[in-house]
């Protein structure tokens, strides 16, 4: 069942945060293929936001896929706790500490799924021989830590180059930050298939208005489409 179609992942950190059920409800209405949530320690990247009280909270109002991506350091203690919550895929970050192996081990061990996200500056060798290991990678196209930022175009060379490194194995590859309809078709041709996308998806609409949600996904998804390799 892996497969490398284009999947569009919003992120809630774009939503109204008074209303996280109803906006899950509205891009899965809309044609969302999976739900990234962004809980940050306010140390590893400037900026506080969700843990898994919420995240539990949330859960019950997910029917595709729950992708979470800490942006937490030291990230092993946390791992058992967004486990439990019910995350379907828990992302940690390689510079998040010193046993990366360990880490995602551990997230394998509670039946979750296994990314591993790289900061603009961490080389793809850094996961090299750890691949066996992991289910996906997450390719940072900003540094983490807000929403809104513009995409960094020198990374449309590291999705390529990661996207050679995994060959035939079963591994996603996902970008993250300033994905839209202009720089979506860049990354998906370069071999990303998971596209998260806060601003663009969530801009415009409302729970009143998930149309526009379901729009702005389509603009994603069909740009993406027609460009991927
Ligand atoms: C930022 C988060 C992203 C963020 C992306 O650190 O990891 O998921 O919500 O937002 P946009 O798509 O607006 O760049
Ligand atoms: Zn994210």
């Amino acid at each position: 069942m892996f497969d490398r179609s284009i999947k569009i992942a919003p992120s809630i950190l774009s939503a109204d945060f008074a209303n996280l059920g109803a906006e899950i409800r509205a891009v899965e209405a809309e044609g969302a293929d999976w739900i990234h949530v962004d809980p940050m320690d306010g140390h590893f990247v400037p900026n506080l936001t969700i843990g898994p009280n919420v995240v539990a909270a949330i859960r019950p109002h997910v029917k595709t896929f729950m992708d979470v991506h800490l942006m937490i350091a030291p990230a092993d203690p946390y791992i058992e706790a967004f486990a439990k919550v019910g995350s379907d895929m828990i992302t940690i970050h390689a510079e998040s500490g010193p046993h990366l192996h360990r880490s995602l081990q551990a997230v394998r061990g509670f039946g979750k799924k296994a990314g591993v996200a790289l900061n603009m500056t961490t080389p793809i060798s850094h996961i090299e021989h750890i691949l066996d290991a992991v289910d996906m990678v997450l390719i940072m196209t900003i540094n983490p830590g807000f929403g809104g930022q513009k995409f960094t175009h020198s990374m449309v060379g590291k999705v390529r180059d990661m996207r050679r490194m995994i060959g035939d194995r079963p591994i996603h590859i996902q970008v993250d930050g300033g994905i839209d309809p202009t720089t979506a078709p860049l990354v998906a041709a370069a071999g990303a298939d998971v596209l998260v996308a806060g601003s663009a998806v969530f801009k415009g609409g409302s729970v009143d208005t998930p149309q526009v949600y379901g729009d702005n996904m389509r603009a994603i998804r069909a740009a993406a489409e027609a460009a991927q390799a």
